[in-house]
């Protein structure tokens, strides 16, 4: 079928909106009609070439949400009209990890989704016969996709799918971190450091753990207003002295949870050390940049603090997605205030230039 998708020709060059071919899915593998999708950080940070295993052409786009239009042979669990949201990391429910609890890191497809390809080493994408690379496994940014059935999490069909398409990347890594990964404990101090989707999500998945008191670190008044509501008690802006700010907020000692989400490697080591002695945890999410390195004083760690990281917050996507949707259906989770920008798929480098400026929280794709 003939579809419209944004194409990453050239490195730091802007997204073509063009017409491609789009094959039939293969064995396990399902055909979705895309109605949103937001504009995250990792596609633009593969656009502007910055990312050392990005590949072009491809398809952009992971944080989708949409419609079951056709399934292939040997899919078991979806059929057609099924609301989706898409799984960069997907959950095969098989390998050494999916069958174990400490992980969601699935091993099924891992190699050929880096490279761009589906499970059987191919693309369902093309133009004029040229392969065009899969991103993420996901490649959003178009009318229809095609994806294995592992990598969908079919969700609540009254869910709308506008909103649904945050829990397929930054809300939900912040969610998890906080159940998932820190197991945050009721009644506990918690700190995160950044305001952007992720800490944000952070912060409300701690308030749904029943911590006492959640401070939001970040540099914008008006992402810590955002915090705020999304539960946050205290905030702080950030900067050197955070860390002793933390410790004299705290009673001298640093909060029981920390969480990092600016992917800034001297702001994981303040989540470092503003976790408590004894059993202070540092949670870190954001993705560094190459070649960087977080510090750490071992002094800190035998005096019993432990630092985790946390990728898609430890969610095992087919699982937990859809119950992070239901969730927000029974309106524990406020999803609206995320959604700064609707826009369409021709201005999907207007997404990219709001994300720049800061310019509120996620631009959101509508393909109606
Ligand atoms: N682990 C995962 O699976 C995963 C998934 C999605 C995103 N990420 C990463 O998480 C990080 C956050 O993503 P996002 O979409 O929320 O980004 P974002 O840019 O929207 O938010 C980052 C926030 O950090 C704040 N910040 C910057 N410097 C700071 C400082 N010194 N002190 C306090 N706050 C500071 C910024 O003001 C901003 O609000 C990124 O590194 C991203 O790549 C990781
Ligand atoms: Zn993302
Ligand atoms: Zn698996």
């Amino acid at each position: 079928m003939k579809i419209r998708a944004a194409v990453l020709e050239e490195f730091g060059a802007p997204l073509g909106v063009q017409e491609l071919d789009l094959a039939e899915p293969k064995t396990g593998e399902v055909l979705v009609r895309l109605a949103a999708c937001g504009v995250c950080h990792t596609d633009l940070y593969t656009a502007s070439g910055a990312d050392p295993s990005g590949y072009s052409p491809t398809v952009l786009g992971h944080e989708g949400a949409g419609v079951v239009e056709r399934v292939g042979e040997n899919v078991k669990d979806l059929e057609a009209g099924d609301h989706v949201v898409t799984l960069f990391s997907p959950q095969c429910r098989e390998c050494e990890h999916c069958r174990d609890h400490r992980t969601n890191l699935c091993m099924a497809i891992r190699e050929q989704q880096n490279q761009g390809y589906l499970p059987d080493g191919t693309t369902r994408l093309s133009r004029d016969g040229e392969p065009i690379r899969h991103f993420m496994g996901t490649s959003t940014f178009a009318e229809n996709t095609v994806m294995p059935e592992i990598a969908l999490a079919k969700i609540d069909p009254e869910a709308p799918l506008d909103r649904a398409c945050l829990f397929a990347c930054g809300l939900s890594t912040g969610l998890g971190a906080a159940m998932n990964t820190a197991k945050v404990v009721g009644g506990s101090t918690c700190v995160v450091f950044g305001a952007g989707m992720v800490g944000l999500g952070a912060v409300a998945g701690c308030r749904l753990q029943g911590a006492e008191r959640i401070v939001c670190v970040d540099l914008s008044d008006d992402r810590l207003a955002l915090a705020r509501g999304q539960g946050a008690t205290d905030t702080l802006l950030g900067g050197p002295e955070a860390v002793q700010e933390i410790v004299d907020m705290t009673g001298g000692l640093g909060a029981d949870y920390t969480f990092e989400a600016t992917g800034n490697v001297n702001v994981m080591r303040q989540a470092v050390e503003s976790a408590r002695m004894g059993w202070g945890l540092a949670t870190m999410c954001g993705v560094a940049g190459k070649g960087e390195t977080l510090d750490i004083i071992p002094r800190f760690l035998i005096t019993g603090r432990r630092v985790a990281g946390s990728s898609f917050g430890g969610v095992k996507g087919r699982d937990q997605v859809p119950q992070f949707v239901d969730m927000y259906l029974a309106g524990d989770i406020d999803v609206d205030a995320f959604v700064s920008h609707k826009l369409t798929l021709d201005d999907v480098n207007r997404g990219f230039e709001l994300m720049e400026a800061q310019d509120g929280i996620r631009s959101v794709i509508d393909f109606a």
